[in-house]
């Protein structure tokens, strides 16, 4: 299921910053017709309208809020491919953390958020010949991060909910693609030493998977890697992370 960016309509979760601001940017660029820039606060997302020139439009869209959801859905009717972006990692431990809060707002935002927005746009995306939902997760979907706390279960979550609603909506011809992302130079990785990736080789990875209608990507460099060592060593992950816990120096090599 291959569909064209040129004259699409794309609606970008998080959009504001990081990842999801150059996904607006590349859309802009391969020439969608109109870019919802999904932002918990309009004012943050002002510098992304002014580069689009009428093509850009800023949506208020917290993904955890069920309100915002449904009616971006209404203000957003002529969607043609949804990038669910937004996401977040808490830094806090599984065990160690004092409760488990931090586990179940990860879950909230890199789980139920991008399925409660695949569910209300999926009548919206149904009204195309061809649409795309494109859903942001990390290494940490394949490979479980010891360290990451609530983060690597969520976007284990949201990999298999990646494959079951691309099932669900292959009839309408809604294709649903898996981007697995290593390691970005975003405020998400701030604390990441060693190689990060800029956002916008991301989000020219997800494009030229919706342009071909590929089910999973490995976006960068570290995410190669990680799928490389999970066939060779499906532990060296692991080992890498429990002496990380243990207070020894990791960092991401290239
Ligand atoms: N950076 C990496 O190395 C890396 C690696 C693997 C995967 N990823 C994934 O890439 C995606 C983008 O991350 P990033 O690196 O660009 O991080 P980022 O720079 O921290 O940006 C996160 C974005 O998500 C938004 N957001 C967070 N919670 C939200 C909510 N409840 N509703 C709406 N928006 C929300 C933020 O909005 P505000 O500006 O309002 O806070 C911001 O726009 C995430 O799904 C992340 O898990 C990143």
């Amino acid at each position: 299921m291959a569909m064209e960016i040129k004259g699409s309509v794309a609606l970008v979760t998080g959009g504001n910053r990081g990842i999801g601001e150059a996904f607006v940017r590349a859309f802009l660029e391969a020439g969608a017709a109109k870019v919802y820039v999904g932002t918990r606060e309009i004012a943050n997302a002002k510098h992304l309208v002014d580069e689009g020139q009428g093509r850009a439009v800023a949506v208020q869209l917290d993904v955890t809020n069920p309100d915002h959801i449904a009616r971006a859905a209404q203000q957003c009717g002529d969607v043609s491919i949804i990038v669910n972006n937004a996401g977040m990692f808490l830094m806090k431990r599984l065990i160690g953390a004092p409760d488990m809060s931090a586990a179940r707002a990860e879950m909230e935002a890199n789980y139920f958020a991008p399925l409660a927005m695949s569910r209300a746009f999926a009548p919206v995306l149904a009204k195309h010949p061809a649409s795309a939902i494109v859903n942001v997760l990390s290494a940490g979907a394949i490979v479980a991060v010891p360290g990451m706390g609530g983060y690597s279960p969520s976007k284990f979550a949201a990999r298999a909910m990646s494959t079951c609603t691309r099932a669900e909506l292959a009839e309408q011809k809604t294709h649903v693609c898996a981007l697995i992302v290593g390691s970005v130079d975003t405020r998400m990785a701030s604390h990441v030493e060693g190689y990060k990736e800029p956002p916008s080789k991301i989000a020219e990875a997800g494009l030229s998977a919706i342009k071909r209608g590929i089910d999973e990507v490995d976006t960068d460099y570290m995410a190669m890697q990680v799928r490389a060592m999970l066939q060779l060593d499906p532990k060296a992950q692991e080992r890498m992370m429990t002496r990380s816990l243990r207070g020894e120096r990791v960092t991401t090599g290239r």
